[in-house]
């Protein structure tokens, strides 16, 4: 009798073990179809004829969905990074790599983070052969920004264009760049001008591939050395393609039609020293970076202060930083993004500083406009 009463007790007792976890497992088809069908109408998504896509679209809208309850399950604080669908939630996260991010970007700064001739020795810069300043260096250069604003933003000036989208043209390397010349440019004369990208697209030589890709470093290379004049956006129009370049002798001289000359660059590796970027931010102008994006597909807001691998071999993206908020609690970097402005904070992300987060510090170009 109470052999079977111990039996009993044993069975019901595993028996709800065993029946709490599919207890837990709830099924979300239902809730998340419904997100879905809300989802298609507000991005006016054009897969709703197509069941075979509907239904593949709707599986990977799911897996965004379980991404970010986990990502936003790691919230500290009401000014840490939000997680929500955003255009991009229907993507796989190969698709969303493949079409907005360049992988291959890691490889393409390395070679140039090894170029000691493109450094500039103007602005108090460290060599980065290493990656690292030495400890005395690093002191030096601590003492030399303790004197940074607790907060900076170039936006207050008015010298920063609008937020632009590089839709599916993977010119990440070329939209950062003209973004930083536009600053550079209106800081010396005055007038803030919008300026080519698509120039930068369709001629830009010294391995930069247009849309399929490019590199910051590069770019500024190819500009100092050409001498080319980058464009007003009006003389050159975006076609987010990659077409055959529209430069002709006359815009090659000095002389002719309008256009901002890059004179100078520095590429630098600010890991472990980002106070020394925020002091070329300061002192300079606005910087462009290459990142880690991988992690922002489905970024609505806040710091981003977790998954965010900041090595030099994530590197799949280039962005501008246009300043930094020490006074907040967890200080971050204000940066622009190129994926439009429905993207984060009307085009923004916050970034938190000092962790070299999504590899901000690995890759920072400033440069000099005639
Ligand atoms: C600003 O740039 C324009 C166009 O190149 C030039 O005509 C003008 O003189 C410049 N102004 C200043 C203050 O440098």
């Amino acid at each position: 009798m109470e052999w079977k009463t111990v039996i009993t007790t044993i069975a019901v007792v595993s028996l709800c073990f065993l029946a709490i976890p599919i207890k837990i497992e709830p099924d979300n088809t239902e809730s998340d179809l419904k997100l879905f069908k809300t989802y298609v109408e507000k991005f006016k998504k054009s897969y709703t004829r197509s069941p075979a896509e509907y239904e593949e679209r709707f599986r990977k809208f799911q897996r965004s969905l379980r991404h970010i309850e986990e990502m936003n399950a790691k919230r500290t604080s009401k000014e840490s990074a939000r997680y929500g669908v955003t255009e991009f939630s229907d993507l796989s996260e190969d698709e969303f790599a493949s079409s907005y991010l360049r992988p291959d970007l890691s490889s393409r700064g390395m070679r140039h983070l090894h170029h000691s001739h493109h450094h500039s020795h103007r602005h108090n810069r460290y060599d980065t052969k290493d990656g690292r300043a030495d400890s005395s260096e690093k002191n030096r250069l601590r003492r030399s920004t303790t004197g940074l604003p607790v907060k900076f933003d170039w936006r207050e000036t008015g010298f920063v264009t609008p937020v632009r989208n590089q839709m599916n043209c993977g010119a990440c390397w070329a939209f950062s760049t003209v973004e930083v010349a536009e600053t550079m440019f209106a800081i010396n004369n005055g007038t803030l001008h919008t300026l080519s990208v698509q120039e930068m697209i369709d001629c830009a030589g010294n391995s930069n591939f247009g849309c399929n890709g490019g590199d910051i470093c590069s770019l500024l290379m190819w500009l100092t050395v050409t001498q080319v004049k980058i464009k007003a956006e009006t003389a050159y129009p975006m076609t987010w393609r990659t077409d055959s370049c529209q430069l002709k002798k006359e815009d090659l001289s000095s002389a002719g039609t309008f256009g901002v000359q890059i004179i100078d660059f520095t590429c630098d590796n600010f890991v472990d020293a980002e106070e020394s970027l925020m002091a070329t931010l300061v002192s300079h102008g606005p910087v462009a970076a290459a990142v880690n994006a991988l992690s922002w597909q489905n970024y609505l807001g806040g710091i981003i202060q977790f998954h965010c691998d900041g090595g030099f071999k994530s590197l799949n993206h280039a962005v501008e930083i246009v300043g930094y908020d020490l006074s907040a609690s967890v200080p971050f970097y204000i940066v622009r993004n190129s994926w439009g402005e429905n993207f984060g904070d009307n085009g923004y992300l916050y970034l938190a500083a000092y962790g070299n987060l999504c590899g901000i510090a690995n890759q920072v170009s400033s440069l000099d406009v005639a």
